[in-house]
């Protein structure tokens, strides 16, 4: 007899960085909404910063519940802990293995034993965990279906990538298309990236003991490459827009408080003529490209709201805005520490994303019909703003140079002015916002009963409960 869905409990493990616990929070929402008990859980430390899911600690979705638990890495909350990745990955592992196992035993001691966990391949040794207990396991990968075929074409050795000595040789990878050097992760193709491109590709070590892969992506938008790699590697579920199918707004992981206030700001602005800008979670832009970009938004002329965030005091120092800057914007613009970026994007008023392309962002703003200007900076954000410009046509991809003055290599003032104004008045302004318009329209379809991502969350649920049973 199969299991009734109020019995199923998913536990969802988050890598504790916000572009991860992002699309998990998202599938955990959606799940809940479903009728299905839910957990989220990421590390101790940065669940102290997620403020207000740390609050919430329980909300009810629809007829399925939603509750936040966090495990140890190994670190006080507040310490200092990420100054060698490669030492705080292993900490992580080795204090999380521990304290997630603890987890999941106090779920059954509380009478709601664990159904199913939904990993982050971040976080491989989950699935170990999963597998020692006998509780099935499936993956929620965060990047495109582009990007799992990329980096799964490099740790299978099953193409030949370019070194920095061969900048001109292309990628030529199935259903994708030919890639420039500077569209492929660069943790693959630049030798200073080691410890990052071991932590990238360690995520497909236990794929294949995922009985699932879901994706935040959907069919319409990568049909053919989902299906070579589902040929290639494990069976791929597209789920996404994850953000389109949450049903409750309201709860978010946070991790810097969002200044709700820009929406009214946005309100007193135009119809489609604000230019957001933000550069994601992680991105820090070097004095002197601030100083560009800080002008190029005064020279467009058009109104801007700017995230510029402060990092946790482990990652980086507080960027520097150049002097004077905030009292000329007074009037222009507005600069915010973080932002509801959901609400934003979908403002009538904002007509443009400048943005580093994180998967996230790029599927936020595709899906809410906003063009683009990308800046991407490094890893997937340069495939995701190749694909954003050349194959779903809904902007135009900034160019670096060497500024005048002291020859640094930047995006100059002049070029953030210029890609401002061709995305929103240039020539070919009406048919990016008229294919972005498309594509969130077809995200729309996707989420919708019966579209092709509704169905796969279904059958997804289907399986859990068969499993169940
Ligand atoms: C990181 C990597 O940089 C990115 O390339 C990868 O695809 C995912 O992990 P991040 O840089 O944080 O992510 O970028 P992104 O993927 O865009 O995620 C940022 C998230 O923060 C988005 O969901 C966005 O909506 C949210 N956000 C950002 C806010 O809610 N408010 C803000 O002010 C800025």
């Amino acid at each position: 007899m199969e299991s009734k869905k109020s019995n199923l409990h998913v536990l969802l493990v988050s890598f504790p960085a916000q572009g991860h616990i992002n699309p998990l929070l998202r599938l955990a929402k959606c799940l809940a909404s479903k009728g299905l008990l839910v957990t989220f859980s990421t590390t101790e430390t940065i669940g102290h910063m997620m403020k207000e899911a740390t609050n919430t600690k329980s909300t009810n979705i629809g007829q399925g519940e939603l509750r936040f638990e966090f495990f140890s890495d190994g670190w006080e909350i507040d310490e200092p802990q990420r100054a060698n990745l490669a030492t705080w990955m292993h900490q992580l592992e080795t204090a999380g293995r521990e304290s997630f196992t603890e987890l999941i035993n106090r779920q059954s001691e509380m009478g709601k034993p664990v159904s199913c966990i939904i990993n982050n391949p971040f976080v491989p040794w989950a699935t170990d965990v999963a597998a020692e207990i006998e509780i099935p396991c499936a993956v929620l990968w965060v990047q495109s279906c582009a990007v799992y075929s990329i980096y799964y074409h490099f740790q299978h050795q099953l193409a030949s990538f370019p070194n920095p000595d061969q900048r001109d040789m292309m990628l030529d990878l199935p259903s994708l298309p030919s890639l420039e050097f500077d569209d492929i992760p660069d943790f693959l193709t630049l030798n200073p990236f080691d410890s990052l491109r071991k932590v990238i590709l360690s995520q497909f070590k236990n794929l294949d003991k995922a009985f699932c892969v879901l994706v935040d992506s959907f069919e319409e938008l990568e049909r053919e490459t989902i299906e070579v790699m589902s040929r290639i590697s494990a069976p791929i579920k597209p789920v996404g827009p994850l953000f389109r199918s949450t049903k409750n707004a309201s709860i978010r992981g946070d991790i810097w408080k969002a200044a709700d206030d820009c929406l009214q700001w946005l309100d007193s602005q135009s119809p489609n003529s604000v230019v957001y800008v933000s550069f994601g979670s992680v991105v820090s832009l070097s004095n002197e490209q601030l100083e560009e970009l800080s002008a190029g938004l005064l020279k467009s002329g058009t109104p801007f709201l700017w995230v510029v965030k402060t990092p946790p005091p482990d990652m980086g120092s507080k960027p520097e805005l150049p002097q004077g800057f905030k009292e000329e914007a007074e009037g222009k613009g507005m600069v915010v520490e973080w932002c509801p970026q959901e609400q934003v994007l979908a403002h009538s008023a904002v007509s443009c994303f400048l943005t580093h392309c994180g998967w996230n962002s790029s599927m936020e703003c595709l899906t809410s019909g906003v063009p683009v200007v990308a800046f991407p900076q490094w890893g997937d954000q340069n495939t995701n703003a190749k694909f954003l410009i050349d194959v779903y046509g809904v902007g135009i991809r900034t160019k670096k140079t060497q500024r005048e003055k002291d020859g640094i290599v930047v995006v100059t003032r002049d070029e953030v002015e210029r890609c401002i104004f061709e995305v929103t008045k240039g020539p070919k302004a009406e048919e990016i916002k008229k294919n972005a318009i498309k594509w969130k329209e077809a995200a729309e379809a996707a989420v919708a009963d019966g579209g092709s991502s509704h169905r796969n969350i279904e059958l997804f649920v289907d399986d859990i409960q068969r499993m169940a049973s």
